[in-house]
């Protein structure tokens, strides 16, 4: 799904956000990423969603060379990435409903497709009790269970979460983490950044580790094939059958991929269902979400 072959990104001279990097990620897997402040993670992310460009080295994500890609089918491919933020990145102005829903929204999904799927992430994030609620009304951990649900509403192959636990206390800390995997058990793919060792201890989970741009250690190194298109996983035994259900539902409907702002823009006026507060939504907020859950 992901392969990075020597890459390195050197912003200036002499400072390097990664260094000579290799490894591979296949689908279905959940990976920690670990490293000290400044070790390069986040780079790392920025490197996968092509926000960056390596300054040598090859990265491939889902079968395709990133470097010679045209913009507009990069565009595509990371509607097929969520990335979730150590600081939420939620819009202020819209409630955990319409937070969880734009996303569908820019995609152009009709109001019906977004009701059922804005519902069933409210129930995987065990939010529905507060869907009118705004990001100052949320504790951390809420605002955080909120930025995974509008990262995983397109359906997405893959999630990097970018210290998503690094403003959190331990039991929230926990509930994400054990949210993460959920979800990655239902098959998609976890990148998942931390500075906190702690929460890589408990498991057999695989560990890239960074320092100053280097991959030092990868608890899973051997020579790992990028395997073609994926069939989803097959479901582990700790799973519960009836949660798979619904939200198996949600990770194999079709999603809308032929994207435009322009058409965002049209359907951003749209109603929302039991909303009483009319949504100001200008092509300025729609221009920063897209930012947001690239
Ligand atoms: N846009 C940039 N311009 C210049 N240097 C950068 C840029 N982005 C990152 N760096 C540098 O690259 C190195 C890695 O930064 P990065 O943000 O990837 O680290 P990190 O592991 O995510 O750290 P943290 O845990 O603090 O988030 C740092 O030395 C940083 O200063
Ligand atoms: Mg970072």
């Amino acid at each position: 799904m992901i392969r990075f072959q020597d890459v390195s990104k050197e912003f200036s001279p002499n400072n390097f956000g990664l260094k000579q990097v290799s490894f591979a990620v296949d689908s279905g897997e959940f990976v920690f990423i670990t490293g000290p402040s400044g070790s390069g993670k986040t780079t790392l992310m920025r490197l996968i969603i092509r926000e960056y460009t390596p300054t040598s080295g090859q990265i491939s994500l889902f079968d395709e060379e990133l470097s010679n890609m045209p913009q507009k089918k990069v565009t595509e491919l990371r509607r097929k990435v969520g990335v979730v933020f150590q600081d939420y990145k939620l819009l202020p102005e819209l409630n955990v409903w319409e937070n969880i829903a734009l996303p569908l929204e820019i995609a152009g999904q009709p109001q019906a497709e977004i009701e059922s799927r804005v519902t069933d992430l409210l129930k995987l994030i065990g939010l529905v009790e507060k869907p009118y609620l705004f990001p100052s009304q949320l504790s951390g951990g809420e605002s955080q269970r909120v930025g995974i649900a509008r990262a995983l509403a397109l359906g997405p192959d893959l999630i990097f979460a970018d210290e998503p636990t690094g403003n959190l206390d331990s039991d929230n800390t926990t509930a994400i983490v054990e949210l993460l995997k959920k979800i990655n058990q239902l098959g998609t793919t976890i990148l998942f950044a931390t500075h906190n060792l702690d929460l890589t201890k408990s498991d057999k989970t695989r560990i890239l580790n960074l320092d100053s741009g280097t991959l030092v250690h990868d608890s899973k190194a051997k020579v790992r094939s990028v395997k073609p298109k994926e069939e989803k996983k097959p479901e582990k035994e700790n799973s519960k059958p009836k949660q798979e259900s619904w939200l198996g539902r949600l990770f194999t409907k079709p999603v809308v991929d032929t994207v435009k702002n322009e058409k965002a823009e049209s359907k951003s006026g749209s109603e929302k269902p039991k909303q009483e507060k009319e949504k100001k939504n200008s092509k300025k907020k729609v221009a920063a979400t897209e930012e947001t859950v690239k």
